[in-house]
């Protein structure tokens, strides 16, 4: 689904649509796109989210447009790679590029999501572009979540609550240890098993 495909064959800065079509294949190479992990996200935001909502790594915007539409909440999606900030902008969403949680202000956000990129990597290994972004957590796989966590109580309104997807993969308990350090309660709200990986969506709130 797209919302803002061009009907008339051109888009309103009158590029064509065979070059909106190129650019997004070009997009689809860097930005990451739906699967397992996203829906678990959404199907856990979809039942739990309210007010303003933050999904942070938004990538293709598919999530963030799940919440906008089956929740009818004003969503906005955030990332650090520019095309996929381009991308939740084709698909209907308010998508701003932004490191983490840098560019908001305290309070803002009732809900805030994160799919986090997880996969621990060794450094020996790391490939240096938007995918590595996208999947890479560093060696302990929590590189992204630590300082997301840090920060998020910032940007959060006192009733708010944080949808965080988290992989065995990770490190289950660790995870759980930031969460705590940070002065949230985790309450899984999804879960579902993999040949290779658990994921399960935590509900943080302010313990
Ligand atoms: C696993 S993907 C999830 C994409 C999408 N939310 C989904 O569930 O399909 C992780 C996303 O986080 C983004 N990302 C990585 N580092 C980031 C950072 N420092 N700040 C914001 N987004 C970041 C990546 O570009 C990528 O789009």
């Amino acid at each position: 689904m797209n919302d803002a495909e061009p009907d008339d064959g051109e888009s309103d800065d009158g590029e064509s649509a065979d070059g909106l079509a190129e650019r997004r294949g070009l997009d689809d190479a860097v930005v990451y796109q739906p699967a397992e992990d996203s829906g678990l996200l959404a199907e856990a935001a979809v039942a739990e989210a309210h007010g303003r909502v933050l999904e942070v790594g938004t990538g293709s915007g598919w999530v963030a447009r799940r919440i906008a539409d089956e929740r009818g909440l004003d969503t906005v999606g955030s990332d650090l790679n520019p095309h996929a900030a381009r991308q939740a902008r084709e698909r209907g969403v308010e998508g701003i590029v932004a490191d983490l949680l840098s560019p908001f202000r305290a309070d803002a956000f009732d809900t805030v999501c994160f799919n986090p990129p997880y996969l621990p990597t060794d450094p020996d290994n790391e490939w240096d572009d938007w995918m590595e972004h996208a999947l890479s957590g560093g060696e302990s796989g929590r590189e992204l979540i630590d300082p997301f966590l840090d920060d998020v109580g910032r940007v959060l309104a006192p009733d708010g609550v944080v949808l965080l997807l988290v992989s065995s993969l990770t490190g289950y308990d660790e995870v759980l240890e930031l969460v705590a350090d940070a002065g949230f309660a985790a309450e899984p709200v999804v879960e579902e098993s993999f040949p290779f990986e658990t994921l399960t969506v935590l509900a943080l709130r302010r313990a």
